[in-house]
C-alpha cells in the first residue's frame, strides 16, 4: 500500500501574507506541488487567518486534483467552510486560536458526544473525518467510538526522541496504529516530520495510509527547490 504525502502548504501563505501581494502564489505552488508528485495538499486555516486565509480554501476548491484536506479546530466558522468546500477529507484539530501550532491530540473520550455530533454531520456530507490524536491507546479507542474514519497520530513526541533513541521513539505510534487498524480505523500521521524522520517512521508504521508535512518540507525546498524535495520525500515513502 502506498502512503500518501499531503503537502501542508500553510507556510507558503505565510510567506505571501508578509508582503501582502499575491508572491508567492498560493494556487500556483498547489498545482505544482501536484505536477511534482503530492497525492494530497492540506491547508490549516486559522481564525486569525495569519496563514492560510478562508478564501484561499474556497479558491482551491476547484484547483486541487488530488485529495484536498482542511485541518483545524471545528468551530461554527471552520464548520461552514468544511461544508461548503466539501474536500475529501477533514482532519479535526483541538488547537486554541492562539496556539502557534498544533501542540496536542484531542482527548476523545471527555470530547466523546461533542465530537461524534460534528462527524455525524460532516460524514453526512460524504466527507471523511480524521481527528488529530496523541498515540494512547485510550484515546484511540474513543476516537472509534466517535464514528471516525481515521486518527492522525500527532508525531511530534517521535520527531524530538527519535534522534536519541528511535526504536523508543517509534514504539508507541507502532502500538497505537495496530489498535486503530484492528478497530477498523485507518492511520494517518503528522507533525515534525522530516527528511530524517521520515523513512523509519513510514517503515515501522505499517499500512500508513497518509502523511501531512509542511514545515521541514517547505524549509527542504529552499535548498533544493520544490520537484527535488517533493521527489525526496516520496522516495522516503517508497514510492
Ligand atoms: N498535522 C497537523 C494537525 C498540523 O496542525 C500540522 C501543522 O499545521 C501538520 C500536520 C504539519 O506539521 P509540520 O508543519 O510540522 O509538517
Amino acid at each position: 500500500m502506498i502512503t500518501k504525502l499531503s503537502v501542508n502548504v500553510n507556510k507558503i501563505a505565510t510567506l505571501r501574507n508578509a508582503r501582502g501581494r499575491n508572491v508567492p502564489n498560493l494556487v500556483q505552488v498547489v498545482k505544482d506541488c501536484e505536477k511534482f508528485g503530492a497525492q494530497g495538499i492540506t491547508v490549516h486555516p486559522r481564525p486569525d487567518e495569519r496563514h492560510i486565509r478562508y478564501q484561499d480554501v474556497i479558491d482551491l476548491k476547484n484547483i486541487v486534483t488530488t485529495e484536498f484536506n482542511i485541518e483545524g479546530y471545528p468551530s461554527d466558522s471552520f464548520l461552514d467552510l468544511v461544508l461548503k468546500v466539501k474536500p475529501e477529507q477533514v482532519t479535526l484539530v483541538p488547537d486554541a486560536p492562539d496556539a502557534l501550532t498544533s501542540n496536542n491530540g484531542w482527548d476523545t473520550i471527555t470530547h466523546l458526544d461533542y465530537l461524534t455530533s460534528i462527524i455525524k454531520k460532516l460524514k453526512s456530507q460524504n466527507i471523511r473525518v480524521s481527528l488529530f490524536v496523541n498515540p494512547e491507546v485510550k484515546m484511540i479507542e474513543g476516537a472509534r467510538m466517535t464514528g471516525a474514519d481515521r486518527i492522525e497520530l500527532y508525531t511530534e513526541n517521535y520527531a524530538s526522541i527519535y534522534p536519541e533513541n528511535k526504536q523508543k521513539a517509534i514504539m508507541p505510534y507502532m502500538i497505537a496504529a495496530r489498535v486503530a487498524q484492528n478497530q477498523g480505523v485507518g492511520v494517518n500521521a503528522g507533525h515534525d516530520l522530516s527528511i530524517e524522520n521520515l523513512r523509519y517512521f513510514s517503515q515501522n508504521i505499517p499500512d500508513l495510509m497518509e502523511v501531512s508535512i509542511g514545515h521541514a518540507l517547505i524549509c527542504d525546498a529552499l535548498y533544493l527547490g520544490l520537484e527535488k524535495t517533493i521527489g525526496s520525500y516520496l522516495g522516503l515513502l517508497g514510492s
